[in-house]
């Protein structure tokens, strides 16, 4: 039977052998994924990791400067890089959700790239990628045909001539949070929510702008705030908020207002393949949506998506 002590002690071990004495470069997301890759190499290997967290522009509000503190704390060599203006200038006008991608795929293996440059004689990229990742991504060849370019996988470019270490290949998402929790790692990093890797960008339905990342920063934390507040978090396998694209009228005082759609994300799962719509109580939704209409500007309407997967899925793009 599988457990995640003896996983720890032989992946280690087998990092150990593997990596010797060369140094390793590994992109922190914020997520569950990298954060237990991280350690567990860290445990094989201490300070020949080198870890580097992008800030992209797209991430959660105060993402960044929380999470960049905990994985100090948790003795990683890590260098928080800001690039939003990088990402922001390579998202200008796209539309398309897989240009979309695309774009901040390739920005973000330009910055990655620069940094890993600057790590001397650097011979390895260690990646978080779990069996899901491995698994939607070999759909491209199947009947089913891209549903969606997962680029976290594959993204490397040829001139980086990096070997890749992968520890968490054959774990699906619950495996990964037990491995997690025998290494120690903080439950506010385990228990988090999925995030996917182009961040917010998915979450704006058609262009992007740093203005729309704001308001959709705002929405999202009254959002994830009131989840936590009433316990309901831990219940829910991913929620997040939408902005689209739509205005409808609404009305505020004696003024007619023209505003923004945004649509509320919760979901069950067990590892992202299918979910359903969280039966979240009418009352919870009820505050959550007075509190972002009163406190959001450019926000006046609130609606819920109660799709499941299939045929929907967990993101609008
Ligand atoms: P979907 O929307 O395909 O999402 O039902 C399933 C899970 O994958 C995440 N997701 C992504 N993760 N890059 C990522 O790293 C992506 O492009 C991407 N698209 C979706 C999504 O958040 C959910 O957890």
């Amino acid at each position: 039977d599988w457990t995640s002590e003896q996983f720890v002690e032989s992946t280690v071990a087998g990092l150990q052998e593997q990596l010797g004495n060369d140094k390793v470069v590994l992109g922190l997301s914020g997520g569950v994924d990298s954060s237990v890759a991280a350690m567990l190499i860290h445990h094989a290997i201490g300070k020949n990791l080198y870890c580097i967290f992008v800030d992209n522009g797209l991430l959660r509000k105060d993402e960044y400067e929380t999470v960049l503190d905990s994985y100090k704390h948790m003795g990683l060599n890590v260098k928080g890089v800001n690039a939003k203006d990088k990402f922001y200038a390579a998202l200008e006008g796209l539309k398309d959700p897989e240009l979309k991608r695309k774009a901040i795929g390739r920005v973000f293996i330009e910055v990655f790239d620069d940094e890993a440059h600057q790590i001397e004689d650097v011979k390895w990229l260690a990646q978080g990628t779990i069996y899901p990742d491995v698994i939607e991504s070999l759909s491209v060849k199947g009947p089913s045909a891209t549903i969606k370019s997962h680029h976290n996988v594959g993204g490397l470019p040829d001139y980086m001539k990096l070997q890749v270490v992968e520890p968490l290949k054959t774990l699906f998402k619950d495996e990964v949070r037990l491995v997690g929790k025998t290494l120690k790692i903080d439950d506010t990093i385990l228990g988090r929510h999925p995030f996917p890797g182009p961040g917010l960008a998915i979450r704006i339905l058609s262009d992007v702008t740093p203005q729309k990342v704001h308001i959709l920063q705002q929405v999202d934390h009254i959002f994830i705030n009131n989840l936590k507040k009433t316990g309901l978090y831990d219940d829910v396998w991913q929620a997040g908020a939408i902005l689209t694209p739509v205005q409808s009228v609404g009305v505020m005082g004696d003024e007619r207002t023209y505003e923004h759609v945004v649509a509320l994300r919760a979901v069950t799962s067990v590892d992202g393949m299918t979910a359903d719509w969280c039966r979240l109580p009418y009352e919870f939704l009820a505050d959550v949506s007075n509190e972002i209409i009163n406190k959001v500007k450019g926000v006046n309407r609130v609606v819920y998506d109660i799709s499941s997967k299939p045929p929907a899925t967990i993101e609008w793009e």
